[in-house]
């Protein structure tokens, strides 16, 4: 690219200074128009507050601001019906707003940036929108939360694997292991919803960094949109990003439980486990190999984590060395916040698509949880109960049985009493009540555990909670 050619309508822009435009180049780097054009709702909204408040304090005549209202009423008409030319020439979505007002309206357009910097200009929208980001994300969640809670009804007494390691571990419920995620999302929405909460004060007013001279009402333009309080600092109003940051940690933080229940999607319709079958609304078949299902939302779902995390890194890392007030590195908040919240955004929809399309594979399960010796713990525990053995020796004597079991090929279940009392003499038919998946899952009712009661109580209540919000 040429780096010494001009562009003389820019010099319009900074008037009496600035005798020459700036060079393409500069024009490349500097103009965020693609990436903020996203904001105009959030500034037309900041500019009526402030317009109307300037009008209010008596700084601009009620005529200048009804001017500029039926204006900014025009320009969200015009950007509506998708009439409206964004020039790069004019940098962002403040100045080409701003512009295209003084083209419908004239003379009072240069008035509502009395009191006003695009500082905090930019700062309020920005705020403004991340604010509604964060309602949409802990929305979405909750969504995502009943539809899991409602299949977890639905299997709250399906028995399954529990791992660890991804080794077979104690019977668990289907239901018991959605129930883990609902928790986990419910954490997240929380996060959303905390961040909203510290996020909810109003950097407009703070003008380029010190505050203005103009008589202005910063609690009136708070109030008008939507915030709790004006920022107290004007220094930190205009340099705070720990709002966006603080909402791309709570992103970041859904972000890796929806890749973790992504990844179990993975696992779990691989022909090799078989626990869960996809219909064909969200598998994709292979162009060579007819007999292929994937499970491609889910694997996208999982990929998509790795934009987000990198969208707060991406923001933490242009923020860590700027001194205060605004430096134009802070520009870039925009692209990395907008590309972690699309990815989420789409991530949780299809999460809570294929969760509502799932079927889980009860019989499947079932066997699996039969193999491995899940019951393994439940024997030693009847030998604690039973016997009154201390733990230590009742996973000794538990571990000589697995081993007898292995080596003749059977499940604990299915194995002769005879055999286990080679072990252990003491050991009497009663054992076989707790050997069964079904007998282990149902005895885990301490609360939290995985008993299908619990798991059905547990439901429940998630599904109430939910429908009382949504
Ligand atoms: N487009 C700019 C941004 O997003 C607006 C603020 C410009 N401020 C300035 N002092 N150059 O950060």
């Amino acid at each position: 690219m040429m780096t010494d050619k001009t562009n003389s309508k820019e010099s319009q822009i900074w008037g009496g200074r600035f005798s020459q435009g700036p060079a393409a180049i500069m024009e490349e780097i500097n103009a965020s128009i693609d990436i903020d054009r996203r904001l105009w709702r959030e500034d037309i909204a900041g500019s009526r507050a402030h317009s109307d408040m300037l009008s209010a304090a008596g700084i601009i005549s009620s005529a200048d601001n009804q001017a500029i209202q039926n204006g900014l009423d025009e320009i969200a008409g015009e950007i509506e019906r998708d009439e409206f030319t964004f020039s790069k020439a004019l940098e962002d979505i403040h100045m080409n707003i701003e512009a295209r007002l003084k083209e419908i309206i004239g003379e009072p357009a240069g008035r509502l940036h009395t009191a006003r910097s695009r500082n905090d200009q930019v700062a309020t929208d920005f705020r403004i929108w991340v604010r509604e980001a964060c309602e949409q994300a802990e929305a979405s969640l909750k969504l995502l939360m009943a539809s899991l809670a409602k299949k977890a009804r639905d299997n709250a007494d399906a028995v399954m694997p529990g791992f660890t390691h991804l080794q077979t571990a104690q019977p668990v419920t289907f239901g018991h292991h959605l129930l883990a995620y609902v928790e986990m999302f419910s954490r997240d929405a929380a996060r959303f919803s905390d961040a909203r909460a510290r996020m909810n004060e109003c950097p407009l007013g703070a003008a380029a960094l010190a505050g203005t001279s103009f008589p202005i009402d910063r609690d009136a333009t708070a109030a008008a949109l939507g915030f709790e309080r004006p920022c107290a600092n004007s220094l930190d109003a205009v340099s705070a990003r720990d709002f966006a940051l603080e909402a791309l940690s709570a992103a970041t933080i859904a972000a890796t439980h929806l890749s973790r229940l992504a990844e179990e999607m993975v696992l779990w319709t691989s022909p090799h486990f078989d626990f869960v079958r996809l219909s064909d609304s969200f598998s994709t078949g292979s162009s060579i190999m007819p007999q292929k299902r994937n499970p491609d939302a889910a694997e996208l779902v999982r990929a998509k984590a790795g934009r987000i995390i990198a969208s707060l890194t991406n923001l933490a890392v242009v923020m860590k060395g700027l001194p205060l007030a605004y430096s134009k590195d802070m520009q870039e908040d925009k692209a990395a916040t907008f590309e972690g919240f699309d990815a989420l955004a789409l991530a949780l929809a299809a999460m809570a698509g294929m969760i509502g399309d799932l079927t889980p594979n009860r019989a499947a399960m079932k066997a699996a949880a039969g193999r491995s010796y899940a019951t393994a713990t439940d024997l030693a525990d009847w030998l604690v109960r039973a016997l009154n053995m201390p733990f230590r020796e009742a996973h000794h004597v538990t571990g000589a049985v697995v081993a007898v079991a292995e080596k003749s090929g059977l499940d604990l279940e299915a194995l002769d009493l005879k055999e286990m009392q080679k072990i252990e003499p003491r050991i009497t038919d009663d054992v076989f009540s707790v050997l069964s998946v079904d007998a282990s899952a149902a005895s885990r009712t301490s609360y939290g555990g995985a008993a299908p009661a619990n798991v059905k109580r547990q439901a429940n209540r998630w599904i109430a909670a939910l429908s009382k919000e949504t």
